[in-house]
């Protein structure tokens, strides 16, 4: 599906890089791609990959068949304003964080747009990405923003731009939650005598094959848990631990606080 179509990418940094490589990956000819970056460098180095690197939009990437916005949300606004006027009857996938499908269509004037929210892993082509599309988003359209979103990983639609909050706050910006879990696994290990690079080690290996495990499983993770969590035993005694300390209902308040500033930021760059 995705090898007929042409791609121009506005931003040509980490997330359009991940996802440029994963569609060359999956067959697209890198000189289907147009990327435009302001930044010499970052041309150069997108050009090695055999992809159109350009400083500004042109009339050939304004009638790309699908157009990625992949620039910070800061930089958004003055990034698209020469895109607009080249804009054909593009589909449009928005990855750019915390800015709302209604702001997009309304600055852009189009409405065959999708918003994404990938997150790091894609990087390593293992990225989870929420997707919602614009009202009247046609199948076809669908399907091409799911395996965009699939060449980086895997993806799942959610209903609305609302939920895309939600998404934010559990798989966007999760990756730091992971990454907390492994830091405090590593402080752990070292006050127990182990290298820091051994608790390392033990901890990154620990999630790798436990979202392994839970991917595969059709059981409900709680069960997994039940399972390796005997009476009395060691785990026992630490989920007691983090129980008693009020763990679980203070990560699920933590997720709320990032949905929260999600909306916040949301509203904040759609104010004008
Ligand atoms: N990385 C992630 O894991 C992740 C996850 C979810 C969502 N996102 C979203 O993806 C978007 C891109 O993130 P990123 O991490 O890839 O950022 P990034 O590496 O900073 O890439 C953005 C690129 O856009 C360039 N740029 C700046 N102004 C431009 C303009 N007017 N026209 C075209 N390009 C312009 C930047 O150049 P300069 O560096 O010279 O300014 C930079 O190379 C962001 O909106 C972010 O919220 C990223």
């Amino acid at each position: 599906m995705l090898d007929s179509l042409t791609f121009g990418f506005l931003g040509g940094g980490n997330m359009a890089s991940a996802l440029i490589g994963g569609l060359v990956a999956r067959g697209v000819p890198a000189g289907a791609i147009r990327v435009v970056d302001p930044s010499e460098d970052a041309r150069q180095r997108l050009a090695q990959s055999g992809v159109k690197a350009l400083a500004a939009p042109d009339v050939a990437f304004g009638a790309s068949n699908v157009i990625v916005l992949a620039v910070k949300p800061q930089q958004f606004r003055d990034a698209i304003a020469p895109l607009v006027p080249l804009l054909t009857d593009n589909l449009i996938i928005s990855v750019a964080a915390g800015i709302r499908l209604q702001d997009v269509a309304r600055w852009l004037g189009r409405t065959r747009l999708v918003r994404a929210m990938p997150n790091t892993p894609a990087l390593a082509g293992m990225g989870m990405t929420g997707l919602a599309a614009a009202l009247g988003l046609s199948g076809t359209d669908r399907d091409i923003a799911t395996a965009v979103a699939e060449a980086v990983g895997r993806c799942v639609w959610v209903e609305n731009d609302d939920q895309i909050d939600a998404v934010t706050a559990i798989s966007g910006s999760g990756p730091a939650y992971v990454f907390y879990f492994v830091e405090a696994m590593e402080r752990a290990a070292v006050e127990m005598g182990l290298s820091a690079e051994q608790g390392r080690q033990l901890a990154v290996e620990t999630f790798r094959g436990a979202a392994a495990l839970a991917a595969e499983s059709p059981e409900p993770v709680a069960t997994l848990r039940e399972r390796v969590t005997s009476k009395g035993g060691t785990t026992y005694a630490a989920l007691t631990a983090m129980e008693a300390s009020g763990m679980k209902d203070a990560f699920v308040k933590a997720m709320h606080a990032a949905a929260a500033r999600g909306r916040e930021m949301g509203a904040d760059f759609g104010k004008d």
